[in-house]
């Protein structure tokens, strides 16, 4: 009974990716474009997916591997729902961006080398200079810059994200939808 559920998240896995390859025609040439798409729709490149791409665009695996560990924007592991970027360039290092990085991983229980959190709600990021050192130090949420951080304002700002992710899950709860069955 246990298995089902991951054969049909396989399924879907495929199916999503195979829909990626189509729009790119398979053509190795769009390698890049098609890790990006498959990260975006699921936050990393799992590595069967990579083997999939690899024999599907009929390239060698390595080169598919290669191009994936050469950029630092892809990932090779599963990052969590949020991901957090700290940066610790000079100008946020100076502003005191790790007192910023040691509250998050304080309040998140996330390390250096664990840095996502069990639920998969968070990933914490250490990244070099963001280009907005006038703001430092600097926090960049999904996509969203924080300026001027304080330990105490990135730990509200996790506060707030889990507040809204909860009250998504009860909202869901309270949506799912009856199971009784209709008989005709
Ligand atoms: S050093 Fe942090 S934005 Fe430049």
């Amino acid at each position: 009974m246990a298995s089902m559920p991951i054969v049909v998240d396989r399924a879907e896995k495929f199916e999503k990716v195979v829909s990626i390859l189509d729009h790119y025609s398979r053509r190795p040439s769009g390698l890049i474009p098609i890790l990006q798409a498959i990260q975006h729709e699921y936050q990393y490149l799992p590595e069967e997916v990579l083997t999939y791409v690899a024999t599907s665009l009929d390239v060698p695996p390595a080169r598919v591997y290669g191009v994936a560990t050469f950029y630092a924007h892809f990932a090779l592991e599963p990052k969590g729902k949020h991901v957090i970027r700290i940066c610790d360039g000079t100008a946020c290092h100076v502003k005191q961006s790790l007192p910023v990085l040691n509250a998050l991983r304080e309040k998140l229980g996330t390390t250096e080398k664990s840095a996502t959190t069990a639920d998969m709600l968070f990933t914490i990021e250490t990244v070099a200079c963001l280009g907005a050192c006038g703001l430092a130090p600097v926090v960049v949420i999904d996509e969203q810059v924080y300026g001027q951080i304080t330990p105490q304002r990135a730990v509200a700002l996790v506060d707030e994200i889990k507040a809204t992710e909860a009250g998504l899950a009860s909202a869901l709860e309270t949506e799912q939808p009856s199971a009784e069955v209709v008989n005709e």
